[in-house]
């Protein structure tokens, strides 16, 4: 089974994720906070990214959220987009708002500005 390195470019993290996953579930094994999690069947849209290097197959993504010229332009529900290659990706929208405030409200780094002792 392909396994593809994802970068996402708004926190410069990587993981692993196989042709069989969705960037979501890739993402969510991350197991860290600010990967917002919605309804994973491509109906909410808060999972919103722009693909910036590499391909995706997709399957239905509701037009709500992705038009037409979004998708030519490269965004995608992560929810309902498997790698086929390396992927670059871009979280936007909501999904950059979490993406991007994720990693200063987990509770290592509030444990670090509060300078208490972590376990
Ligand atoms: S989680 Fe709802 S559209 Fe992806």
């Amino acid at each position: 089974m392909p396994r593809y390195e994802i970068r996402i470019q708004n926190t410069d993290e990587t993981y692993v994720c196989t042709d069989t996953r969705t960037l979501l579930e890739g993402m969510e094994a991350l197991a860290r906070r600010g990967i917002p999690v919605g309804c994973r069947g491509g109906g909410c849209g808060v999972c919103k990214v722009r693909i910036e290097a590499g391909a995706v197959r997709t399957e239905k993504m509701s037009r709500c959220h992705v038009s037409e010229s979004d998708e030519a332009a490269g965004v995608v529900l992560a929810c309902r987009a498997y790698p086929v290659s390396d992927v670059q990706l871009r979280a936007i929208d909501a999904m950059a708002r979490c993406v991007e405030r994720g990693p200063k409200d987990s509770f290592l780094d509030a444990a670090r500005r509060a300078q208490r002792p972590t376990l």
